[in-house]
């Protein structure tokens, strides 16, 4: 055991902010992260042991309970529960001979649920030790669960089982473009990198990660950053974390374009004058980890990483993927950065931002990944070209990940400007109720307003595209997202740790048929103190999929409520039911309300 977890640590130099991965490969190679191997980290990290088991007990792929061979976790987005998952994973434990959320006691097997791993255009899926297995069926349930008692090892399964789709649907641009690699770069290098960020600023190309900020605004305060980090390091960062429920087109384009993703990171390392990148790939995507390391290898080889790129004499560039650990705040680009440094996910104070103190407070500009492909784009074909595509206010395109009841999910890239009637066309959806844009923290829209546009200046979005038809309760959607922003709350501000619990126990509480018309106006307030007082973008937003549905569906939430009279949530005089008894009293002075128990 210590000979295994000194192997990992060498392999990382002892370098403490590898912490992450650390972990990560230690558990792989012995199956939890027992209590000594922490002190054992913490000895050869020169870390305090409160450290490491801080960032061991974060993380929701790293264990830290008991040993266990086989962890089995079903993703559990709106989509899944749609196909069937609960149903799947009931079948599964009784196969397994377990109970859900506990290791069996022969610490063979356990089977859980985490939440959207980035398949719902194939699901249900589960992942297996970290590795995603999608498009279950009790056919394929029976395979595993045959395999696990079997006690096969994980890495001999049949590859079948593992075999995630593109389904690629509409190709643009971006998923069409007939780049070689390189092709970008032997355009922007004899530009200079002036004229390169003056190109990627005129070309209008905003942020594709939700925020939708200006790149080359970023990039240039990257470059420009001032004061100590004047002569730092700078880095440039991927964020291929891609955990918003609905979304999987990074997945995508990492798999089918990661030439271009790694173009448009190096296109960034030469405009902003950076030395190294990182690709911060969700742990979800495990089984993409050695394929994008092996682009990264041929590019090296080619000449498109490391020393002199290009024959450019100084310009040294070369990047690196760490994978993260199951937790959804880690998208958040100050988390993301903490993370990359071998600390718990937890979002920054902001400002300062991560143009000017991000990884190892040096200057990092951080994009997500349909944006580095974009940028390679505007490198190679010009800005003028790239901004004649799309609207006036949104150039270019963007790539959805459309998922839910439609005949056709899967990958749609078009130009900036479609209407939301158009792409439900296209997927094959038919009666369709509402379709939820840019996952649970987006926006839910109803029928009447399926001729609003995919753009920047109206219905902005990271990419999901959750389509939902009459047969959905959309109350059960909005519960969905309030169970998912109270189990990835980061817990590190009282509003969000307190304020999404308590909408995830209303909206159970509604569910169960105990609502009244004053839950409904506390779910009001709550966003309010939410969108006032909570740290980051996941706190602000985990009231939106709730208010949505309860705007354009206000009765699913109503025909659940036990009155629509306006009562407070507890019952106090219900309550006082028993005193009264014991004091044989039932007068209307001996009540709160005027109503007299029968
Ligand atoms: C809770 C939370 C999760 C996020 N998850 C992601 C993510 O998975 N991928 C992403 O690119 N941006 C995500 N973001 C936005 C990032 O903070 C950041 O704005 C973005 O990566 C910047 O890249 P862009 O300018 O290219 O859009 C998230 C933000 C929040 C608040
Ligand atoms: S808003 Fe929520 S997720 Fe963000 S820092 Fe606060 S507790 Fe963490």
């Amino acid at each position: 055991m210590t000979q295994a977890l000194q192997t990992i640590l060498a392999r990382h130099q002892f370098n403490p902010t590898r912490l992450l991965q650390i972990l990560r490969e230690a558990q792989e190679a012995l199956t939890w992260i027992a209590p000594e191997y922490i002190d054992t980290l913490a000895a050869g990290l020169g870390l305090p042991r409160a450290r490491v088991e801080g960032v061991a007990g974060f993380y929701r792929f790293l264990h830290t309970d008991a040993p266990c061979r086989y962890r089995l976790l079903f993703s559990d987005n709106i989509t899944d529960r749609m196909l069937g998952n609960q149903d799947l994973l009931t079948t599964l434990c009784e196969m397994l001979w377990v109970e859900r959320g506990h290791i069996s006691e022969d610490g063979l097997a356990s089977v859980d649920t985490t939440s959207c791993t980035g398949m719902c255009d194939q699901g249900p899926a589960l992942l297996v030790n970290g590795w995603a297995i999608p498009r279950l069926s009790r056919e394929r349930l029976a395979r595993i669960a045959e395999l696990i008692l079997a006690q096969a090892p994980v890495e001999t399964w049949p590859r079948e089982l593992f075999a995630v789709a593109d389904n690629l649907r509409r190709a643009d641009i971006l998923l069409g473009n007939p780049l070689q690699p390189g092709d970008a770069l032997r355009v922007a290098l004899p530009l200079g990198r002036a004229t390169l960020l003056e190109e990627i600023k005129h070309s209008n190309l905003r942020g594709r990660g939700g925020a939708g900020f200006a790149t080359g605004l970023k990039w240039a305060a990257c470059r420009d950053a001032a004061g100590d980090h004047a002569n730092a390091r700078r880095y440039v960062v991927c964020n291929a974390d891609e955990g918003e429920p609905g979304t999987f087109k990074d997945r995508v384009l990492l798999s089918t374009q990661a030439d271009l993703v790694f173009e448009g990171m190096t296109v960034c390392a030469y405009a902003i004058n950076g030395s190294q990148g990182f690709l911060y790939l969700r742990g979800e995507y495990r089984y993409l980890l050695a394929p994008l390391n092996g682009v990264l290898a041929r590019r090296r080889e080619a000449g498109l990483l490391g020393r002199d790129i290009l024959g450019h004499a100084g310009f040294d560039f070369d990047i690196e993927i760490h994978l993260g650990a199951g937790a959804y705040v880690c998208g958040e680009e100050s988390a993301l950065i903490e993370s990359l440094e071998g600390k718990r996910g937890i979002p920054r104070n902001r400002p300062p931002y991560p143009v000017s103190h991000g990884y190892l407070q040096c200057p990092t500009t951080l994009n997500n990944v349909e944006t580095f492909c974009a940028a390679a784009l505007v490198a190679a074909k010009g800005a003028d070209w790239y901004r004649g595509i799309g609207t006036v206010k949104s150039a270019g395109t963007k790539v959805l990940s459309v998922s839910g009841d439609c005949a056709r999910p899967g990958i749609y890239e078009y130009p900036f400007g479609v209407t939301v009637r158009q792409v439900l066309a296209d997927c094959g959806a038919e009666n369709t109720l509402a379709v939820q844009i840019s996952g649970p923290s987006g926006v839910c829209i109803a029928a009447d307003e399926f001729d609003r546009r995919i753009a920047f200046e109206d219905l902005a979005t990271a990419g999901a595209f959750m389509v939902f038809d009459r047969s959905r309760d959309m109350f059960e959607v909005a519960r969905n997202f309030a169970h998912f922003f109270a189990h990835e709350s980061c817990g590190f501000c009282t509003p969000c740790r307190v304020g999404t619990a308590m909408l995830r126990s209303t909206m159970d509480k509604i569910a169960a048929g105990h609502g009244t018309l004053y839950d409904l106006a506390e779910i009001e307030k709550l966003d309010r103190v939410l969108n006032q007082s909570a740290h980051c973008g996941l706190g602000h937003t985990a009231c939106n999929p709730t208010l949505d549905t309860l705007k354009r569906f206000r009765p699913s939430y109503e025909r659940r409520l036990k009155s629509l009279d306006f009562e407070p949530a507890f019952d106090l005089d219900g309550a006082l039911a028993a005193a009264r008894r014991m004091t044989g009293r039932d007068d209307t002075g001996a009540h709160l309300s005027t109503e007299i128990e029968a």
